[in-house]
């Protein structure tokens, strides 16, 4: 039976892999997703949001229905008029989807998008790997230039930049297109059927419809036998070989340092050429912060014309964790500029009037609900880090008058009533001077 903190037992608990994120923390998310829109506008990306279920094929076709996503880690439930529906694990698909049907293209021949939303993967949860995490993404759909390949890679490093994080690494990859990997695939077979008994269950069962996925198992032995193994890297065609080297090159005109990783294959069946991921060595075993790659033959796979794109994504949750890791502190600004403490039952009365007047002048503002003492108020208000708390009982207010205490330095004075939302509009600016 599930128990709460204290060891009382609960009736309900949160879904083994999710997690709340609760009132002290959510000051955190704010801040980062602050940064990720500033960052995304900078670079003329628009918000896009899509519903958190599709139906069901649109992942299977569009992640692919041998990969480790679409195979066991979907949530897929029937409704009631008997679709399958799906919560959707990723967005890339989504977006295309919605691209297509919306005829983004029409509107203008590139569609640059981003998002921030909870995505679903019934995967074995530890450490940075939930049932529901939060993924940032953008995704550029109409061009097929490595240049913009470039740009959604430098766009996904600034937003560590701008957040502070260091020591992440860039890893880049080419993994070929439909003209180049079906041959590169039966030179990887042939190589590792020769080492078949030794491979992983895992590798084993993958070695026939996905060998490409054994190239970056876990499994040590797989990792020792696969050492020498061919890499696309050396069997692309001219077109991607080229795309490649234009990566590089505009990569270098970034100024971003980057390690090229034959190893990286990435999780899902949509990418052509260009697959990347950026990693940090503060992660532990689930070490990616962010993975991305061109799709080019996505659009035309879900039923639009033939679009090429690239995009990322990557973890909030993840990103939250290497800024605790690297101690980079998120200040907790929220709080009331003014807390009232009233000292009868005349002051409460006022008080409640008087806070939505402070409110509804822009001075964020609480108020003692629970008919506590003038000291626990004042207690209260410190806990709160007020930065003021005004005082008003019956004798103050028939004086036409409030005292304000600056929590700060301890100095007290009177304030006219009348007057208060404007000398309390100056203290704010003042004090806002004096942080
Ligand atoms: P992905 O590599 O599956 O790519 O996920 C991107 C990032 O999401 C990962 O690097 C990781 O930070 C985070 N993530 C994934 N699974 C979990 C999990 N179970 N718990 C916590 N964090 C997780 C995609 O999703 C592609 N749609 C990326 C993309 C966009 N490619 C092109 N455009």
């Amino acid at each position: 039976m599930a128990e709460d903190m204290h060891g009382a037992v609960l009736k309900f608990k949160s879904i083994k892999g999710t997690r709340d994120i609760l009132p002290d923390e959510s000051h955190r998310w704010q801040y980062v997703e602050q940064a990720i829109r500033s960052v995304m506008h900078r670079f003329n990306y628009k918000e896009i949001r899509t519903p958190v279920f599709e139906e069901t094929s649109l992942f299977a076709r569009g992640i692919g229905e041998l990969t480790d996503i679409v195979g066991k880690e979907m949530y897929t439930f029937i409704d009631r008029s008997e679709t399958s529906l799906t919560l959707k694990p990723e967005m890339t698909a989504s977006v295309m989807r919605a691209y297509i049907q919306n005829n983004l293209g029409e509107q203008q021949p590139l569609v640059k998008v981003y998002y921030l939303s909870p995505m679903f993967r019934q995967e074995r949860p530890q450490a940075g790997r939930l049932r529901q995490f939060h993924q940032y993404g953008a995704e550029a759909t109409g061009g097929t230039s490595a240049r913009i390949d470039a740009e959604i890679i430098a766009l996904a490093m600034e937003v560590y930049e701008a957040l502070g994080i260091k020591n992440i690494e860039l890893r880049i990859n080419s993994v070929g297109c439909p003209e180049c990997r079906p041959h590169y695939k039966e030179i990887l077979k042939e190589y590792l059927g020769k080492v078949y008994d030794k491979l992983s269950p895992e590798s084993q069962r993958r070695l026939e419809q996905n060998p490409l996925r054994i190239l970056d198992s876990k499994d040590e032995k797989d990792r020792e036998l696969t050492r020498d193994a061919p890499l696309m890297l050396d069997h692309l065609c001219k077109e991607c070989a080229a795309h490649f080297n234009e990566l590089q090159d505009s990569l270098r005109l970034l100024h971003r340092t980057f390690t090229v990783d034959g190893r990286i294959v990435r999780g899902l069946d949509y990418y052509t050429k260009t697959a990347f991921e950026i990693i940090s060595s503060d992660l532990g075993s689930q070490d990616a912060l962010a993975g991305g790659g061109r799709y080019d033959k996505l659009v035309e796979e879900l039923g639009g014309k033939p679009t090429p794109s690239v995009g990322f994504a990557a973890g909030i949750e993840r990103l939250l964790m290497v800024m605790e890791h690297q101690q980079i502190a998120i200040d907790n600004d929220i709080h009331p500029d003014v807390f009232i403490a009233a000292p009868d039952d005349e002051g409460r009365r006022w008080a409640l009037a008087a806070a939505m007047t402070l409110r509804h002048a822009g001075i964020p503002c609480e108020i003692d609900l629970l008919d506590r003492s003038l000291k626990a108020q004042m207690r209260e208000a410190d806990r709160q880090h007020a930065r003021f708390v005004l005082v008003a009982g019956a004798s103050e207010l028939q004086q036409n008058a409030a005292q304000l205490k600056d929590m700060r330095t301890g100095e007290q004075r009177t304030l006219t009533l009348s007057n208060l939302p404007v000398e309390l509009k100056e203290l704010q600016r003042d004090s806002g001077k004096t942080q």
